[in-house]
């Protein structure tokens, strides 16, 4: 019995997930694995009731299950950080959630921006440092709102964190698939203490993978590779900084940020699983948004319970819900409302078989 607790969130978070759970009870019964969720209200709301973000008895509780999975934090009526770091990045570093786990997959029938790029081409994943960094809060303000405000913010990289994040992306790349080239992305040129860190620790590390093509690529030419040559792609490993803004470049190439899902791994504790996107509160209520992601999210997090036929099933039915269904991938242009999307992928899990 997998117990997985449910934090719908803001904005569109709770009609997404409504769809990805719908998902899953579909794949539970065509698979007959046992599954309960347990709902959490954490988000704007409850923080506006309360002034909690995440109360830290539910923290506890949290510790105990075997997944969480999470739609959006974010609420307009919220200054910008307060729930980003009380819930979603404490959640990370409590649960020592410290990979980032997104995959940048081009489904069958999805518009690429990109001109002449196909499936074929784009099928990346992207290791994302999740602990560290510039995420750790670490640093302040001197003279604050002064002519003479010194306002720091540190980068922090241990040995420690580094090569546990650099050890899971040769392991994840060495599974994956055929292709065996890890890309670590970083920028060695400028920070030459930080990424100096990361430049040893990926060669070190590498050398305990001969069957893996180290590659490295400064995170500026990334960003101009990952456009003009995605296909030279495999699983890139990168820091928290550059993960974070490399994955929504990401999710533009792969049909926007109705389909790009992610899993925040602690793979000896409790992961957590979310769509990558934000909380579209314009969106909100209207049954519009695309739940595609929040679908393949659940597809992560089967994987990660060891229910692995049921993830590829999931995600053969999301591929053949963007082939053969929708009209776009954006938000009111899909040709389906989000619950008949969520149907869609729902029946298809049963009707689709698991393996392409
Ligand atoms: C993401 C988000 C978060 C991040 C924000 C909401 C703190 O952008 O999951 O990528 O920066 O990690
Ligand atoms: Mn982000």
């Amino acid at each position: 019995m997998h117990k997985i607790a449910v934090i719908p969130g803001d904005g569109t978070g709770p009609e997404v997930v409504r769809e990805g759970l719908k998902v899953l009870a579909a794949v539970s019964e065509v698979e007959g694995f046992e599954y309960e969720t347990v709902e959490y209200d954490f988000g704007g709301d409850r923080y506006l009731r309360t002034g909690e973000a995440l109360p830290d008895a539910a923290l506890e509780e949290l510790r105990a299950v075997d997944a969480i999975y999470l739609g959006a934090v974010g609420h307009p009526d919220v200054a910008p950080g307060i729930l980003e770091k009380g819930l979603l990045l404490r959640l990370r570093f409590e649960l020592e959630q410290y990979i980032n786990l997104r995959p940048v997959k081009l489904y069958p029938g999805v518009d690429c921006p990109l001109k002449g790029k196909t499936p074929e081409d784009i099928d990346f994943v992207v290791v994302r440092e999740n602990n560290e960094g510039l995420y750790t809060g670490s640093g302040g303000f001197t003279y604050k709102g002064t002519a003479n405000e010194v306002a720091v913010q540190e980068m922090i990289n241990t040995r420690f964190g580094v090569e546990r994040c650099i050890r899971y992306a040769f392991d994840y790349c060495r599974r994956r698939d055929d292709e065996k080239k890890l890309t670590l992305c970083a920028k060695t040129n400028v920070l030459t203490y930080a990424h100096d860190l990361w430049w040893r620790t990926f060669n070190e590390v590498g050398e305990e993978y001969p069957d893996i093509e180290r590659d490295y690529a400064h995170v500026d030419a990334t960003c101009m590779w990952m456009v003009k040559n995605p296909e030279w792609f495999d699983t890139i490993v990168t820091c928290n900084m550059f993960g974070d803004i490399i994955t929504n470049l990401g999710a533009m190439i792969q049909g926007g940020m109705g389909i790009a899902a992610g899993a925040n791994i602690n793979p000896d504790g409790v992961s957590m699983f979310e769509p990558i996107g934000g909380s579209a509160p314009k969106y909100a209520g209207k049954d519009v948004i695309n739940p595609l992601a929040a679908i393949c999210a659940v597809g992560m997090m089967l994987e990660q319970l060891g229910e692995s036929k049921s993830a590829r099933r999931v995600e053969q039915a999301v591929m053949w819900v963007t082939a053969n269904k929708l009209s776009s991938l954006a938000a009111g242009k899909m040709g389906h409302s989000t619950q008949q999307v969520g149907d869609l992928v729902a029946q298809a899990v049963g009707e689709v078989p698991a393996e392409a």
